[in-house]
């Protein structure tokens, strides 16, 4: 780890990933986990080399979309597992893209897997696992303050920015960007900036040619090769091995 940082006292555990405070105001460190689970908990297991893989793959990304004008985050690669980022106070919403049917909108619409939308869908859910993280609309999070017109409007903005960056540079990889969840934060000066990861995890990727999932659809559905569909991701994003 670099010795610019020093970490303190960890603040967060989630299902993925742990935040520690660091020795520097306003900066934190993730460090993502090789747990995985799904269902809101309701399955649950180890996927050696996730966490480097999830990193990884975010860190390129946020790289990325920085260089393309979109504020996140990402401050600097520490280790293997470990990012400082930005302190922020989240936005407690989940920000899901959708540019072809799957997942819970397949089931809740009734479409096939695979159905091109016409135009690119977004959807919000209220950030609450005892709640199961709902659906909501722009009038709920009005109405309950999560977020103002304008966050809104920016979250929304940022969000199809960033779904023409991704799967330009996805398409590349041989890559297809099926869906997405981003989460987005609130900087002390109002800012708003994207937050979370970016990985197979929080991603639908399909390849392109052969149409094979490539995320964490593999653990959800037990189509097994989880680990190494991760790792192709990354091989192909990152050019390694
Ligand atoms: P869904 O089809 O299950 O609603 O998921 C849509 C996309 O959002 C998919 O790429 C997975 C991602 N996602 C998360 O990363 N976390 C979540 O809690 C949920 C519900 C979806």
């Amino acid at each position: 780890m670099s010795g610019k940082y020093n970490k303190l006292e960890q603040i967060y555990e989630g299902k993925a990933k742990k935040v520690f405070r660091t020795n520097i105001n306003g900066i934190y460190i993730v460090e993502y986990k090789d747990a995985i689970t799904a269902g809101n908990g309701a399955k649950a297991g180890v996927i050696t080399g996730k966490g480097i893989v999830n990193n990884r793959i975010t860190n390129r990304l946020m790289r990325l979309l920085e260089e393309q004008g979109v504020p996140t985050h990402f401050i600097e690669e520490l280790s293997d597992t470990e990012t400082a980022v930005r302190q922020l106070e989240i936005v407690p919403l989940e920000v899901i893209v959708r540019n072809i049917a799957a997942g819970s909108l397949a089931a809740r619409l009734g479409l096939a897997e695979g159905t091109k939308l016409r135009s690119t869908v977004l959807e919000y859910c209220y950030k609450n696992d005892a709640l199961g993280d709902p659906m909501v609309n722009e009038y709920h999070i009005a109405a309950m303050g999560w977020a103002s017109e304008i966050e809104l409007k920016t979250i929304a903005d940022y969000s199809f920015k960033i779904n023409k960056i991704l799967g330009k540079h996805l398409q590349s990889a041989g890559i297809e960007l099926i869906d997405f969840k981003l989460e987005f934060g609130r900087m002390n000066d109002g800012a708003i900036i994207l937050a979370d990861e970016i990985s197979p995890d929080t991603c639908r990727f399909w390849d392109t040619k052969t149409g094979e999932k490539l995320d964490k659809d593999r653990f959800r559905r037990d189509l097994g090769g989880v680990e190494d569909a991760y790792r192709e991701v990354m091989n192909r994003l990152l050019g390694q091995d």
